[in-house]
């Protein structure tokens, strides 16, 4: 979408994954003081986004959304200026239909110039924007009339589709929002978070500065998948292109949840100013390669072995469109080590569910 916006994919947390309903404003709070104190704000996490379940069910008597008195008393505008204060942005949650998917609150069908203008004076960054309830109008209608809202309430509004793949929005999506998610909604599982990543990956091409492809946010700190299952979720989320919203919670990260979200190289594979996404280039029995172009002709690779024993991973010069006898650096992003003028295939011995992820640059 042409707001200026997602130039390159966004950073943040959203409440969804760990907390679902069970949200307050001193939740949100805390978690903005948690992105600043433990530094991930300063790695490029601007984003502190509410999801479902922060409004009354009832709309005022001008039809106005109201946040829930009992666990937003502040109201929103007071918590916006509040994360503002700590250098981040707010994000806010609404649907396309007539109830939100936690049938908790109502949507913005019919409301989308209201509630448009409403979310900008409450001084909101991000709308995520989900299709519950929909009166099974084509969301090919449904999310441009928000997107129009948002373009016309004055402030500048990155705009989320959750409209889960199931209308192609890879398609239509880019002059309608800034990301669209590809997929149904991720859960804390190996067999889900590598489905997600699979559903995702065909619509590579589509994304770009500006639109990026959703595959549903991190789970990493959830407690559903061992060490290397979430380093190899982080990878392949950074490589895609996708999103990178932190899904656990931050107030209480332990160290290894930590590490594995503040891994600055793999952030600038994500953050890279060309913004191709990158794919999927070989895979041999759960063996696979995933390779990405970033900018200075440099290119990011993960080799993943997604089999349930260890084995040997191995990209040949042919996988990655290299020339024969290209000589390269070969940067370790989560070892932290270079190897220099590498010219063969890169291979590693890699346990069950492990990766490893490289920068390789010519020389
Ligand atoms: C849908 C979305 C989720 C979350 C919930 C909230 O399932 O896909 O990401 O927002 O609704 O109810």
């Amino acid at each position: 979408l042409a707001n200026g916006l997602g130039r390159t994919p966004p950073m943040g947390w959203n409440s969804w994954n760990h907390f679902q309903c069970d949200i307050t404003e001193d939740l949100i709070k805390e978690t903005a003081d948690a992105m600043v104190s433990t530094g991930l704000a300063d790695l490029g996490y601007q984003y502190i986004n509410l999801d479902d379940c922060w409004g009354e069910l009832n709309r005022d008597s001008k039809g106005n959304l109201v946040a829930k008195s009992s666990t937003f008393p502040s109201g929103i505008k007071a918590l916006a200026d509040y994360v503002h204060s700590k250098g981040l942005k707010l994000g806010i949650y609404s649907d396309a239909g007539n109830l939100t998917c936690s049938k908790k609150m109502p949507g913005s069908l019919g409301y989308e110039d209201q509630d448009a203008k409403t979310f900008a004076s409450w001084g909101v960054d991000y709308l995520k924007y989900d299709n519950c309830d929909n009166n099974n109008i084509d969301p090919k209608e449904r999310y441009p009339r928000m997107s129009e809202a948002l373009l016309n309430s004055g402030r500048p509004i990155f705009f989320s589709l959750c409209e889960w793949g199931s209308e192609d929005p890879a398609i239509w999506g880019k002059s309608v929002g800034n990301s669209w998610r590809t997929t149904g909604d991720i859960e804390d599982k190996w067999e889900s978070m590598t489905t997600r990543a699979d559903q995702n990956n065909k619509w590579a091409s589509y994304a770009g500065p500006g639109g990026w492809n959703d595959p549903d946010m991190l789970e990493i700190g959830n407690g559903g998948m061992t060490t290397e299952e979430y380093r190899a979720h982080f990878s392949i989320w950074a490589l895609a292109k996708a999103p990178l919203l932190i899904g656990c919670d931050i107030r209480a990260l332990d160290d290894t949840t930590k590490e594995l979200l503040s891994n600055s190289e793999v952030i600038a594979v994500n953050q890279d100013k060309l913004g191709v996404q990158g794919k999927k280039v070989k895979s041999n029995d759960d063996l696979e390669v995933w390779a990405s172009p970033l900018s200075g002709n440099r290119l990011a690779v993960v080799l993943w072995n997604r089999s349930s024993s260890k084995a040997m991973v191995t990209a040949a010069w042919s996988d990655l469109d290299l020339e024969p006898g290209t000589s390269v650096d070969v940067r370790d992003l989560w070892l932290h080590s270079t190897q220099s003028s590498v010219s063969g295939d890169i291979s590693a011995e890699l346990e069950s569910h492990a990766c490893k992820m490289y920068i390789l640059t010519p020389i």
